[in-house]
């Protein structure tokens, strides 16, 4: 006993003087770790890290140690160490860890609780940094505490005596840690589902619990699959939720990004960055979107609401004018007791407000619906839990909302009248069939339950699926077999000027990876829906804007080659040029000219760079693109349509000239041709006309709607598809249009574009021409020649444009960082039905 305080105090010393190795994965008491030493394990790295490139704000935190560090745990993100070296301390005294300043100061900025009996902090190989005592005991984890991210091996428990549940917060932004308005968690009312809230409203829910669950996700890259599974285990204090992966698994992660998007990211190892699989809500999951008694329907061509079976709009001119807040409201009202019956509507996101009734079987849940006057519908499902089967009873008695049509959805049953209930001779005939019906969907919807359960957004999930599957080249043959029509005399025919297609350079995949040095991160210049664009500097010097297709990307063979025959063809100042092409295995890449100002929205939306573009450049812009657009409308030898105008395919020369970029997309039309109808409807929400959403329906007209929102971001930098301005527009085509009527369409120009009194009226010109183009009618829109003269000239426009009603229900901006695919301004492919 006498000998151990010495002992205690040499091996204090020996640890204060021995601080870290870099390989080390844990801290013991008196340790400190300074800001430039880490902690290391398996693949993930605790240490001081600062958010912005600037540097300043230190945070502790936990991240992957891959190419891109990606944060997934942030200590002090309310207190950052500012101004000084910032240290993490395992103090002596009260065995607590403490991020403190420099030595000499030890004002604490974040402190884990005191922790008596703790003999060592350990970085876990998931990620989890747990404080330990002598036992093993754990007694804090950083996986209690959650940043915005949720990893396999946390835990979301939900207590039913604990008032305050786990969150997750989402960052305030990309690159402030600080908590950001958006957290997820469980509902504390209904217990068996998540939800996001924005403040305190809900801004998304998750499906309801129906079962543990696993989804299986694909990896384009890599070509396989690996499975997420969900679990859920009961105790007598409330339940946990858990998430584990299959061995075969890339790096998963679940974060609730600064917009409020919940995704589910995978890391892409081959192509070194985060896949998105899952990313809610969209267009009308969020929350109560659709109103009353109404499902969303995501899965179409542009998001819809829709009311349910036997409701119509309570308002048919609100709704057709896509204000669904009002709802729908039953066709004929139930006569309760009388002829009640149920419908059942299958691939269902259950609605919410639901009352969880405990300890009823299916028929007893069924009929406790049908003998309450107030109640509207019901849903059965067994609960299969990791540890137990529990009825999950729902009934809805009052109105609800929220209610999704999904791939492998529940079973909703919905009271209403019953059909042919005139005939009272029917009565019990129907009962028995009713019954029998009841319990045989009954078994189905438990299979499917057991099956596909957890739908934790299944058909968003689909979406992703079908969006980066479709065309996906598998067959290698195929790539033989076009590249043989291709150069070959057996020219792939499109439009009328294949006869002369120039020979394009196909330029070998090692000279490419010579000039982008691998395709080096460093070397990257920015990523769109099909592909990562890399600087390249060829041989001979030339530098050259690389786009690698990604395998599996929507941009199949089919895009591809269309866009190799295209711009091939043309040549206009306003149009990007294309240098070259490779096809290297099932790698697909093409080289265009280098563009040294990127493209315009990394200036228009971009708070500090837009003020280099002046009115001047913009006008500049504006005309430029109507030009380009001239010249594939009508005086190219083709006539082409482009179909996905948007700020991002403009791309800025170094004179800050604009070239279109991106013809993946683009239809020639032949002869007379003026409009085609297609069953894949491509594009991107916020900038597809009315007419090419609802029906398919493409047009130059289609075009010019595209261009008219083009020209209304450029003049005002805002962008329509993430518009907030007040809480009277949610969308920047009619604010525009009601300043313009009112006659404060000066309000609507950037202030940062500097507009002087003397271009004053080239940009209300540009406004006046931007709603011209964006009339819900298309033969109401000029055409881009009428459009280029208007632009041109200063003589006054003689129409007036009608208001533009039609709005797609779009979401919140992407404010997340370049490496995610968002489908918020992502292209969106999908398969109309036949
Ligand atoms: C960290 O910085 C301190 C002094 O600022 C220095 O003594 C130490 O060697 C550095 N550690 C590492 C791993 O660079
Ligand atoms: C991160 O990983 C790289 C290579 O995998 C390794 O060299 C480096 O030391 C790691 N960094 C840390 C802080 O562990
Ligand atoms: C450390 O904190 C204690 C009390 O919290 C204070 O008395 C002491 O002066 C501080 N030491 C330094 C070096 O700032
Ligand atoms: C370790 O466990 C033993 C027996 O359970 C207990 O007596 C002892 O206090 C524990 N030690 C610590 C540091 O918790
Ligand atoms: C749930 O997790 C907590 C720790 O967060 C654990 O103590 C408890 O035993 C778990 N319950 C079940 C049923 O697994
Ligand atoms: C994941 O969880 C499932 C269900 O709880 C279990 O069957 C499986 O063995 C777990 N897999 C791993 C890799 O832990
Ligand atoms: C449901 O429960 C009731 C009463 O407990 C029972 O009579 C009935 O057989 C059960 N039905 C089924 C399908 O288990
Ligand atoms: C019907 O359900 C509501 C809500 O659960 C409940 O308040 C009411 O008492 C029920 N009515 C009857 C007659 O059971
Ligand atoms: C979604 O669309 C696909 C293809 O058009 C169709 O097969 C599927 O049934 C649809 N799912 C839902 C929930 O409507
Ligand atoms: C190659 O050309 C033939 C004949 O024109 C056509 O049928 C086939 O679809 C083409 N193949 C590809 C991959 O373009
Ligand atoms: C380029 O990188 C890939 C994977 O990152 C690697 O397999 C390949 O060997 C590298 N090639 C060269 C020439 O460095
Ligand atoms: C989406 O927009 C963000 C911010 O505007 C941008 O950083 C990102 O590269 C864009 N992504 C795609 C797929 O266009």
């Amino acid at each position: 006993m006498a000998t151990s305080p010495p002992i205690a105090k040499i091996l204090l010393l020996f640890s204060l003087h021995f601080l870290l190795c870099v390989s080390d994965n844990r801290l013991t008491p008196g340790q400190r770790m300074p800001s430039n030493e880490t902690l290391t394990s398996d693949v993930f790295v605790l240490g001081f890290f600062s958010p912005r490139s600037s540097g300043g704000d230190l945070y502790l935190g936990i991240w992957y140690n891959i190419s891109q560090r990606t944060v997934i745990w942030v200590a002090n993100r309310e207190s950052p160490v500012t101004g000084q070296p910032a240290t993490l301390l395992f103090s002596v005294d009260d065995r607590s860890l403490r991020v403190v300043g420099s030595r000499g100061s030890n004002f604490t900025f974040w402190s884990a609780n005191p922790l008596g009996a703790a003999t060592e902090a350990v970085l876990l190989k998931n990620g989890n940094l747990v404080v330990r005592d002598g036992n093993g005991s754990v007694l804090w984890q950083s996986f209690d505490h959650p940043t915005d991210t949720f990893l396999p091996g946390m835990i979301f428990r939900y207590a039913y005596h604990d008032r305050s549940p786990n969150r997750l917060t989402s960052w305030k932004a990309a690159d402030d840690p600080s908590p950001g308005s958006f957290t997820f968690g469980f509902d504390s009312t209904a217990t068996l589902q998540f939800m996001t809230w924005r403040g305190s409203e809900i801004y998304y829910r998750t499906s309801v619990w129906s079962g543990d669950a696993f989804g299986s996700w694909h990896t384009p890259s890599s070509n396989a699959n690996f499975v997420i599974y969900f679990t859920v285990l009961e105790d007598e204090d409330g339940f946990n939720f858990t998430i584990n992966v299959s061995d075969s698994s890339p790096y998963i992660r679940y974060t609730l990004n600064p917009s409020g998007q919940l995704q589910l990211l995978g890391w892409d190892s081959t192509w070194k960055l985060w896949q998105t699989f899952v990313s809610v809500p969209y267009g009308c999951q969020v929350y109560g979107s659709c109103g009353q008694f109404a499902s969303c329907n995501v899965n179409g061509t542009v998001p819809a609401c829709k009311c349910l079976e036997g409701f119509e709009p309570r308002s048919q001119t609100a709704w057709s004018g896509g204000d669904h807040s009002g709802g729908c409201s039953r066709t004929s009202a139930l006569r309760c007791g009388e002829a009640d019956g149920f419908l059942r509507v299958a691939g269902m996101k259950l609605p919410d407000q639901f009352v969880r009734v405990r300890n009823k079987n299916m028929s007893e849940c069924r009929s406790e619906c049908l003998t309450n006057c107030s109640c509207q519908a019901f849903a059965y499902a067994d609960l299969n839990m990791a540890n137990a089967i529990a009825p999950r009873c729902l009934v809805w008695t009052g109105s609800f909302v929220d209610a999704e049509m999904i791939t492998g959805g529940e079973d909703l049953y919905l009271k209403i009248m019953n059909f042919n209930s005139g005939a009272s001779s029917g009565k019990s005939r129907r009962r028995k069939i009713l019954l029998l019906v009841l319990s045989i969907s009954a078994a189905a919807s438990a299979l499917a339950c057991a099956l596909a359960a957890w739908k934790f957004d299944e058909q968003i999930k689909g979406v992703f699926r079908q969006t980066k599957s479709e065309e996906l080249v598998r067959d290698s043959s195929l790539i033989q077999e076009f590249l043989n029509n291709f150069s070959g005399a057996n020219e792939v025919a499109i439009g009328e000027a294949a006869d002369q297609a120039p020979q394009l350079p196909l330029i070998n995949f090692e000279s490419l990876v010579l000039a982008t040095d691998n395709f080096s991160v460093s070397n990257k210049l920015g990523q769109g829906g099909f592909g990562i664009v890399y600087k390249g500097v060829l041989h001979g010097g030339q530098e050259i804007a690389l786009k690698r297709l990604i395998r599996g990307s929507g941009q199949g063979l089919v895009e591809f080659k269309n866009e190799i025959n295209l711009i091939a063809r043309l040549q206009h100042r306003n149009l990007v040029r294309l240098l070259g092409y490779c096809i290297h295995g099932e790698e697909k890449l093409l080289a265009y000219e280098y563009m040294a100002n990127k493209s315009l929205d990394f200036f228009l939306f971009d708070p500090v760079q837009k003020v280099k573009l002046d009115w001047g450049k913009r006008f500049n812009v504006i005309k430029g693109i109507a030009r380009a657009l001239v010249y594939l409308h009508q005086d190219s030898r083709l006539r082409i349509v482009h179909r996905d105008l948007k700020v991002s395919n403009i791309l800025l020369d170094k004179d800050m000239n604009p070239k279109i970029s991106d013809f993946g997309m683009a239809r020639i039309f032949r002869g007379n041709q003026n409009e085609a109808n297609t069953k894949r409807v491509v594009g991107t929400y916020g900038y597809m006309s009315p007419e090419y959403a609802m029906q398919g329906l493409f047009s130059m007209k289609s075009d010019v709607y595209s261009f008219g929102v083009l020209l209304l971001e450029i003049v005002s930098g805002l962008q329509n598809s993430s518009f907030h301005l007040s809480l009277d527009f949610t969308h920047l085509l009619p604010y525009a249009w009601q300043l313009w009527n009112e006659g404060n369409a000066k309000d609507f120009i950037d202030p940062s574009s500097n507009t002087q009194s003397c271009y004053l009226d080239e940009a209300l010109r540009s406004i006046h021409v931007g709603l011209l183009c964006v009339q819900d009618n298309p033969s109401d829109r000029p055409t881009m020649s009428s459009i280029v003269f208007m632009l041109d000239n200063e003589i006054a426009i003689s129409r007036t444009p009608k208001k533009p009603i039609f709005t797609i229900q779009r979401n919140d901006p992407s404010v997340e960082n370049l490496e995610t695919y968002s489908p918020n301004n992502m292209t969106i492919t999908t398969v109309e039905g036949r």
